[in-house]
């Protein structure tokens, strides 16, 4: 007979090589905790419906207590022989108290064990990455509040199109930060599900109370559906497609990054404390934590789509394949955590440097759309007005100069309805001021969005409180 947990129908030992392979120790070790929280709370529910007696859901618990001291005390030893968290566990216990430990796994199986677990790994830390996300759209408020009347240039294509307040821009950030607030918010509620009880898959003939052991360990409630319970991993997709989303606003924000620190750029120096140096170019300061940052938003779309393809064919309920959902799940809390951390302190001590973002439109054509509104408030239909000034255009850069450098008398051959005044709407910090409509780069209706950002961010810290 094997010696394995589940080795009673078995006359040989398994392959080593296939146990090594099939082995999830070295990545479900991260839920040690989880797994021994799961087990106390399902002891604590056999004892109360009168499973198991008080005195051996005692002798459990305790025996389990002690195991999660000594794990987090780096005194336990795991072996890929027991081949995973559950069964290390479970050996340990057996250990520690004897035979009394077999009562644990009484109406389980790893199958919901394992998918607890999860819940419960994820249950943990969604709040702190809620807490991040926060802290770094807050660090966006200050910086978008300190720069407010920051002028520079909008880019469409990459090119010059509209001069922007540089808090604007920064509130662009602010706002996708909040859908990632949302979305990362609302993964609680199926994050926050209990499937203990589902056992393999089909439930179980002892009278447990799935409800007890839900609220026990802090979860709105059991699944409805104990097959679903054991096959279910939406909460970790949606964990990882929330990830790969909030990852994508960060790359885009770190590629302009690297764009603008760049020599030709030189809108910003981030500090000396991320960035690097080359072991060649003497002079070299790298923006490496954007470009690695960058690099990472690739992994985390890696791991939502290996996990979305172990999904995809995958019969009801429990499989093996399952066992590959959690290695990215814990890859990307890793990352995202810090990462979100990095970028809260890169932005707040990154220099902006006001006078060159000034310099860029104070030379170049992103007043154009002005100079054609202008005649288009004046009543000649904008397609007109913008083909004059696309023709203004034309001209200044045949003569190596700009819309405001022209005279009123070389305006007025394009059209008679140029006056004095012109010249007030092409400077860019009127085009800026200029604009009243709604969410738009007007330094009123920024600061009525950094304000209203602030509202938020204080009533959320009250709301905590
Ligand atoms: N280590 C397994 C996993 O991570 C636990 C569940 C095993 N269940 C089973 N029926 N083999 O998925």
């Amino acid at each position: 007979m094997s010696e394995k947990l589940w080795g009673g129908r078995f006359n040989g030992d398994a392959n080593d090589l296939f146990l090594r392979l099939g082995a999830s120790i070295n990545v479900d070790i991260k839920m040690a905790n989880e797994d021994i929280e799961g087990s106390i709370a399902h002891a604590t529910m056999l004892s109360h419906v009168g499973i198991i007696t008080e005195a051996e859901k005692d002798q459990i618990v305790n025996g389990l207590k002690e195991i999660k001291e000594e794990f987090n005390e780096g005194k336990l030893h795991f072996t890929y022989q027991n081949e995973d968290i559950h069964m290390n566990v479970e050996t340990v216990l057996t250990e520690k108290i004897g035979a009394v430990a077999g009562k644990l796994h009484t109406a389980r199986s790893r199958n919901d064990q394992v998918a607890l677990d999860f819940h419960l790994y994820l249950k943990k830390r969604l709040p702190q990455i809620l807490e991040l996300i926060r802290s770094f759209q807050s660090e966006l408020v200050n910086l978008a509040d300190e720069n407010l009347e920051t002028i520079m240039p909008g880019y469409t294509h990459l090119q010059h199109a509209q001069p922007i307040s540089f808090a604007h821009y920064l509130m662009a950030y602010y706002e996708m930060l909040d859908r990632d607030y949302d979305r990362f918010e609302f993964n609680q509620k199926h994050t926050n599900m209990s499937p203990i009880g589902a056992a393999a898959l089909a439930g179980t003939t002892f009278p447990i109370d799935p409800h007890f052991t839900a609220n026990e360990l802090g979860l709105d409630a059991p699944y409805n559906n104990s097959i679903d319970a054991v096959s279910d991993r939406d909460f970790a997709i949606e964990f990882l497609s929330n990830a790969s989303i909030l990852m994508m606003h960060l790359s885009r924000l770190c590629e302009e990054i690297c764009l603008w620190s760049s020599y030709e750029f030189k809108y910003v120096e981030l500090s000396d404390a991320f960035s690097t140096g080359s072991s060649i170019m003497p002079q070299k300061k790298n923006p490496d934590m954007c470009e690695l940052i960058r690099g990472k938003t690739g992994v985390v779309y890696g791991h939502l789509n290996a996990l979305l393809a172990t999904m995809k064919s995958l019969p009801l309920a429990y499989n093996k394949d399952l066992q590959e959902d959690k290695a990215g799940v814990f890859d990307t809390v890793e990352n995202i955590e810090p990462i979100l951390q990095l970028m809260t302190e890169m932005i707040a001590t990154m220099q902006v440097n006001k006078d060159r973002m000034l310099q860029a439109v104070e030379k170049d054509f992103s007043n154009a759309t002005e100079l054609a509104d202008y005649l288009s408030a004046k009543g000649l239909p904008f397609r007109q007005a913008h083909r004059i000034a696309g023709e203004l255009v034309a001209k200044c850069i045949n003569e190596n100069c700009y819309l405001q450098d022209l005279s009123l008398e070389q305006l007025h051959n394009y059209s008679d309805l140029f006056e004095e005044d012109i010249y007030e709407d092409l400077k860019p910090h009127v085009a800026i001021q200029r604009r009243k409509s709604y969410g738009s780069t007007g330094f009123n209706e920024v600061h009525k969005q950094i304000e209203k950002a602030k509202e938020k961010l204080k009533g959320e810290m009250n709301h905590e409180e």
